[in-house]
């Protein structure tokens, strides 16, 4: 395997990881006003006082930031569900529309920023943080890429998407995913890091010329790796989490800028491998002890092997909500929880051809989320509510 540093990258340095007091104070001043009374919301949009707390107010009083998945046909086409997200949510993230493969018409360079563009400026215009999903993602990446003669051309056409991309929002963006599921301990290697096209072409070092492209694109946002699977006890979720450290700690002694990690959250609450509290614990530890903070970035739980009984299983989907939120919000490195979705009216478990793996085998509808599908609050936002009511404070990150 060829791992070279790429030829064409100008600043392959750790000084690069540094960021200045300015972006720092910069990034904070977008998070403060975003964790505040929601001013920039028009008042055509804002709540009734009558209402219980949203979630967005609960978490900002504990140092968090709650957010959800918003597409640009949403933010267009159902006001309903807007007014319920800028209610409810202090951050929206891009749930399609900032992924490579999305956006790109089918050329290298040839780009359709506008679905993204109409996400980024429903943010700015409501004072709402935005994240960024994502820079790279094996399974998002655009068929002309895959085409590329050599290594060269392959780091080209990432630092060029890269730059492209984040540098679009420069100093606008809380966080990005850089890299999105870089881990896969079945694919046999040592280091579990996930073969592919971008493993087998650059090496292992594609990560490190992301993450450096990533800094010098937008040195104000915060850099995650996005990973799955490893939230639960079984051992292929602890020889992932295992990887993960490993892969963390070799950024961290190569000078690879990285702030956080990206824990997905996508639960189920009748299959799939058990829960320990313990066991999420000692892993947020571990990542707080290496200095980087947490983000629970796409929460969902779906309902698939629960009994058909409505109540039944929105009892069962809060019961995990709960479980999860109050053994992730104990480590005070967690700073943000973002749902993967905020609605069952849209979310990806509920659309058959985005999550066969999960659809019902009784072909009811799955109620993944803390909102229904008529917008009303269900017991996952009561067990959200309350995780965040009884979270300890935290400094916000
Ligand atoms: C999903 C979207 O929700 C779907 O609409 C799309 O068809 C596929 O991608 N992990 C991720 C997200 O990081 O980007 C995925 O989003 C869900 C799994």
């Amino acid at each position: 395997m060829n791992c070279r540093k790429p030829a064409n990258h100008l600043h392959w340095s750790g000084a690069g990881c540094l960021r200045s007091g300015l972006d720092r104070r910069r990034i904070i001043a977008i998070v403060l006003a975003a964790l505040g009374s929601g001013a920039a919301i028009p008042r055509s949009l804002r709540a009734d006082s009558a209402e219980p707390a949203a979630l967005r107010k609960l978490a900002a009083d504990k140092g968090l930031i709650y957010g959800t998945t918003i597409s640009a046909a949403q933010i267009t086409g159902d006001p309903a569900f807007v007014k319920l997200v800028l209610r409810q949510a202090g951050l929206v993230v891009a749930e399609n529309e900032m992924k490579w493969q999305v956006m790109n018409r089918g050329a290298r360079g040839d780009d359709d920023y506008g679905p993204a563009d109409t996400i980024a400026n429903f943010a700015f215009e409501n004072g709402v943080v935005l994240r960024g999903h994502n820079l790279l993602w094996y399974m998002r990446t655009p068929s002309w890429f895959f085409d590329l003669e050599n290594q060269h051309e392959m780091e080209s056409a990432v630092v060029e998407h890269i730059r492209s991309l984040a540098g679009r929002y420069r100093g606008k963006i809380h966080s990005w995913d850089v890299v999105n599921e870089p881990i896969e301990p079945k694919d046999g290697r040592p280091d579990g890091l996930r073969t592919g096209v971008f493993l087998e072409m650059m090496g292992p070092d594609y990560l490190d010329l992301a993450y450096h492209t990533a800094r010098e694109s937008d040195p104000a946002a915060r850099l995650v790796v996005n990973e799955y699977d490893v939230e639960l006890d079984a051992p292929e979720q602890e020889a992932r989490r295992t990887a993960l450290l490993h892969l963390l700690e070799r950024m961290q002694r190569s000078g690879t800028p990285v702030d956080a990690v990206g824990i997905q959250a996508h639960l189920s609450c009748a299959d799939g491998p058990p829960f320990s509290a313990s066991v999420l614990r000692r892993f947020l530890s571990e990542i707080a002890g290496l200095g980087l903070t947490i983000q629970i970035t796409e929460l969902d739980v779906a309902d698939e092997g629960a009994p058909a009984e409505q109540a039944v299983r929105d009892r069962l989907v809060a019961e995990t909500y709960s479980r999860f939120l109050d053994a992730a919000l104990d480590e005070p490195a967690v700073k943000m929880v973002v749902t993967w979705g905020l609605s069952d009216r849209h979310s990806w478990i509920v659309r058959r051809e985005t999550n066969e793996l999960k659809w019902r085998k009784d072909e009811a509808l799955s109620r993944p989320l803390p909102f229904d599908a008529d917008l009303q609050p269900k017991p996952a936002f009561e067990a959200m509510a309350q995780a965040f009511t009884h979270a300890p404070q935290r400094t916000p990150g």
